[in-house]
């Protein structure tokens, strides 16, 4: 493993391009290897035993191709699987979204009331709720999920009149409780950002774990001194339709996908 090594991220979809974005603009010269499990979508009605397996084959993949550092760019995951995953990955880190998302919520709220809009899975297992509390007791955390949210971004949208019904319903329980910050607890759901922001309006602080969550890659890389400094190459694989995918890229990426490849794991 050295510098030159790529990042790997992986998500059920198009959600983890989402950190692929935030990853470009912090850390441009950084390699990136995506892996979309766009077969096995959605993640956020499987059971736990499924995601889990799924994981673990998909940061597999990624170790074989000598990543020095794993980023699960998929909220579902996270809430179930980093430490299997960690463990299996040793030496190579393994960052998380809802350890990042609780760490950035907590500097942001100032009220202690904290929404968060993620998978039903993510919402049925607390995960944010158990992070956030192990950071402070006094916090509040109400949790809601939804799955066809993040159907719809996968499909291709970032805004429509149905997208902001279904948030609008979903996030009334959070926005009545007096939440000040809003954590998008999924990672397709930043994409729809100008959905939520409309809803949650100018008093509640509508937040991206991986805008966080990057900083400490950087952070990582900087002490190890595994900066990459070069041109960057960033390959997406999916195991679903290679073109299907390509399109999604060019809907959610901020720039052009240099190589997709279709695979199975
Ligand atoms: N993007 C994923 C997350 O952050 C999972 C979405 C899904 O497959 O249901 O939870």
């Amino acid at each position: 493993m050295d510098s030159k090594s790529p990042i790997g991220v992986f998500d059920s979809g198009v959600g983890g391009l989402t950190v692929v974005n935030n990853l470009a603009k912090v850390l441009p010269d950084e390699n990136v290897i995506y892996f979309a499990d766009s077969k096995n979508f959605p993640y956020g009605t499987k059971t736990e035993n499924e995601v889990k397996e799924f994981a673990k084959r998909i940061l597999n993949f990624l170790l074989k191709r000598e990543v020095k550092a794993i980023i699960v760019a998929c909220n579902t995951v996270s809430s179930i699987a980093i430490p299997a995953l960690t463990e299996i990955a040793k030496p190579v880190p393994v960052f998380g979204m809802i350890q990042a998302g609780a760490h950035y919520a907590l500097k942001i709220t100032k009220n202690k009331k904290i929404g968060v809009i993620s998978t039903p899975l993510t919402a049925k297992k607390n995960a944010y709720k158990i992070e956030l509390m192990k950071l402070d007791q006094r916090l509040q955390v109400f949790e809601v999920g939804s799955q066809e949210l993040v159907n719809l971004v996968e499909d291709g949208v970032k805004q429509n009149e149905y997208a902001f019904r279904l948030a609008n319903e979903r996030l009334q329980r959070p926005i009545e409780s007096g939440i000040d910050t809003l954590v998008l607890g999924c990672t397709h759901f930043p994409f729809l950002y100008k959905v939520v922001k409309k809803i949650a309006g100018d008093n509640i602080a509508v937040i991206d774990p991986s805008a966080y969550l990057v900083l400490k890659v950087k952070e990582f890389l900087e002490k190890r001194e595994l900066l990459h400094i070069g041109i960057a190459h960033r390959i997406y694989f999916t195991t679903g339709e290679r073109e299907e995918f390509l399109d999604k890229t060019r809907i959610f990426l901020d720039f052009p996908a240099e190589k997709v490849e279709k695979i199975e794991i």
